[in-house]
């Protein structure tokens, strides 16, 4: 007897509709013009390489605000300037014949969005709507968002699912949300599709160090803790002991950054297969780390102890974020490969020591 008699009809559709888009993906071998909006900064710095890496051909736009110019990989075409000039966009569009956008242009310090939110309502929100715009004035029809599992705000349960209820409970989260929802509207009004990949924590850097996290006072777990190892840090501070955890400290899923550029490669694939169809997945393990395990991380890679420093609670900051990630998996075949905490650490020490060269600091 098949195997597939053991299957339910909904897993039986599942396959199907997987299969026929295996089979429409490898129909598509075309080159494709992918406008990479923030593609000097950290994640979108990545995504230009899986670009390379994948044949397509990246086409940067870029303020500087917090990227860098030496950050974008040389076979990359570069334009500075904002995602809200609709001019420039525009000649860009037509000029390089865009494809595709992948919109990684945003501002992504929660702290600076709760004091300063018109700041973030206007680059992530309103700036949005005018590329959106241009996208669609210009006839790109498809388009990947760089969303975030702030849209949740504080989970019910944990793993949270894409269909659960997205509360955000900060002005971030809000701006992210508010953009989902256009994208939304605009492609069932017009010949578009997109996919907005929600990011739970976001870590590591290029296997082969050609990029990696760079932001100037960055606020992520990690990138902190690597710049502590190389006494760039006297500590580490740990917010929130008690929480309902295993060890009392706050448990989040870290993605290795080029697994989630290698996502967007295959959502952009999977838009121009299918462009009646668009998406709002997770980007995910789906199993997470508590900040304590990620410091041993550090402590077993470099042989060393970090210091810790005890601080109380964060506003705001749930028990545990994990994603799930199932739905990513099934619909594209994403398959990580960087799912291991040590080797995550080990790219970004690697990084974070030849960034130190770079910038002499
Ligand atoms: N880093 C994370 O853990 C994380 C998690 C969830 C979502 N995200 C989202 O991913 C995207 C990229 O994040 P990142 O960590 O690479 O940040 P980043 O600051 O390193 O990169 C953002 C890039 O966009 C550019 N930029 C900002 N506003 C612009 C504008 N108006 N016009 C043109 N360029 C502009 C910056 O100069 C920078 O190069 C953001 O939209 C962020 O919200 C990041």
């Amino acid at each position: 007897m098949g195997r597939l008699f053991l299957f339910s009809n909904v897993d039986k559709a599942k396959l199907v509709d997987r299969a026929a888009w295996v089979w429409k993906k490898n129909k598509m071998t075309k080159k494709l013009n992918v406008l990479v909006t923030g593609g000097a900064g950290y994640i979108g710095s990545h995504a230009v390489l899986a670009l390379i890496d994948a044949g397509h051909r990246p086409i940067v736009i870029d303020n500087l605000v917090t990227g860098f110019r030496w950050a974008i990989a040389d076979e990359a075409t570069f334009y500075e300037g904002d995602v809200s000039d609709s001019e420039l966009v525009r000649k860009i569009i037509s000029e390089q014949a865009i494809d595709a956008i992948m919109h990684f242009a945003g501002s992504v310090v929660v702290p600076e969005s709760v004091e300063n939110p018109l700041k973030y309502y206007n680059n992530n929100t309103a700036k949005s709507r005018s590329l959106i715009e241009s996208a669609v004035s210009g006839g790109v029809r498809h388009m990947i968002f760089s969303s975030t599992a702030a849209t949740y705000g504080i989970p019910e349960s944990s793993p949270v699912r894409e269909d659960m209820p997205t509360i955000p409970i900060n002005p971030y989260g809000t701006s992210k949300l508010m953009t989902e929802m256009m994208l939304r509207d605009v492609a069932a009004a017009h010949d578009f599709n997109y996919c907005a990949l929600r990011y739970f924590n976001v870590a590591g850097a290029d296997p082969l160090c050609r990029t990696g996290q760079s932001t100037i006072g960055a606020t992520h777990l990690l990138k902190i803790a690597v710049e502590a190892a190389l006494g760039k840090r006297a500590s580490v501070s740990v917010f929130g002991t008690d929480y309902a955890t295993e060890d009392g400290t706050g448990v989040r899923d870290y993605i290795h950054v080029s697994d989630l550029a290698s996502a967007h490669v295959i959502a952009l694939e999977a838009l121009v297969a299918d462009p009646e169809r668009s998406h709002t997945l997770n980007c995910g393990y789906g199993h997470g780390y508590s900040v304590l395990q990620v410091l041993d991380a550090v402590d077993r890679v470099t042989n060393n102890r970090l210091s810790r420093k005890f601080e109380g609670r964060r506003a705001g900051d749930p028990d545990a974020l994990i994603s799930d990630n199932i739905a990513i998996k099934e619909r594209f075949g994403w398959q990580p490969q960087y799912d291991d905490l040590d080797q995550i650490v080990q790219h970004a020490l690697a990084w974070e020591r030849r960034l130190t060269d770079i910038q002499g600091t």
